[in-house]
């Protein structure tokens, strides 16, 4: 299935690692040129790298920190230096869940969580927004969590900023459908990135989780945050990465406002 994404300008927030990096690999693979936009300079240049021998014409990552809304707009005004036109923006970045009781989440933690859960993709859209509507068609991804949907305790500010951007996602499907430019967001389950990996090496060694086996990763995920999926493990950001590549597509035509499960089979479990 050809996704019409040759030649397509694309701009990865939160691209340089884990799923939002998954989905850059695809649409370089596909034949998109491809921004995209993190803090680490040496991440960015490494999967910049990797984009190009994926096959995308023109791959460039610029280093921008997300809460930073004039950064924001100066990455924004670089793209459209580059590109001309915007045909799909996927805010993949977000923040980390720090698994504290609600009335041990101190208020910078709440406003952490919706800076880097709901502002970076309001502040990106709106930079972009010129952007998209200039290209022929336009597409907007927001990557959302399955948390919204079967809560966890221990994520309640990781949630809600997460419930937010699902919101706003919504409610932009809605605004920018008389433009057809197509928003949804996609919502994933437990995926085993580099920083959830992270997170699952500091448990203590006598747990005996492993994190690169992505049954262990389940099962972490079982026994500390009470989310069962169907299937008996995590997901591997690859698996994730063509949907996000499918609905930032032009074949995704009709398409818009959903908010689209990748999670083993979780939510209502
Ligand atoms: N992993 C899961 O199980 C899971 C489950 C549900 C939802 N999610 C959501 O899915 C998305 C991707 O998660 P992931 O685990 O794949 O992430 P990840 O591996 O931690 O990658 C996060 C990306 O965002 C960038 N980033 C983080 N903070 C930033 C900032 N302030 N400014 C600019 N860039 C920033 C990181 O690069 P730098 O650090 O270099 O800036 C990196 O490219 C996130 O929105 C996450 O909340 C994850």
């Amino acid at each position: 299935m050809d996704l019409g994404l040759s030649g397509a300008a694309v701009c990865v927030q939160g691209g340089s690692k884990g799923m939002g990096r998954a989905a850059a690999r695809c649409f370089a693979q596909e034949g998109a040129r491809v921004a995209l936009l993190a803090r680490e300079r040496r991440s960015l240049e490494e999967a910049v790298e990797d984009l190009g021998a994926l096959g995308s014409p023109e791959a460039f990552g610029l280093s921008t920190d997300l809460l930073d809304d004039a950064a924001i707009r100066r990455a924004f005004a670089e793209i459209d230096e580059r590109f001309g036109h915007l045909n799909t923006l996927v805010n993949a970045a977000g923040p980390g869940a720090s698994q504290r009781a609600f009335d041990q989440i101190p208020d910078d933690e709440w406003l952490e969580s919706f800076e880097l859960g709901a502002m970076a993709a309001v502040r990106c859209t709106r930079a972009a927004l010129p952007l998209l509507r200039k290209a022929d068609w336009a597409r907007v991804v927001n990557v959302s969590a399955h948390s919204t949907k079967r809560q966890s305790a221990s994520l309640a500010a990781y949630t809600a900023a997460k419930a937010a951007m699902t919101s706003i996602s919504k409610n932009l499907s809605l605004a920018l459908g008389p433009e057809e430019i197509l928003v949804n967001t996609v919502s994933p389950g437990s995926f085993a990135s580099e920083r959830f990996r992270a997170a699952m090496a500091k448990l203590p060694e006598h747990r005996g989780l492993d994190p690169d086996n992505l049954h262990d990763c389940m099962r972490w995920i079982r026994e500390d945050f009470g989310h069962p999926a169907h299937l008996p493990r995590a997901g591997d950001p690859a698996e994730i990465g063509p949907v996000i590549a499918f609905v930032g597509s032009k074949r995704n035509s009709y398409m818009t406002g959903a908010n689209i499960n990748v999670d083993g089979g979780s939510d209502f479990t």
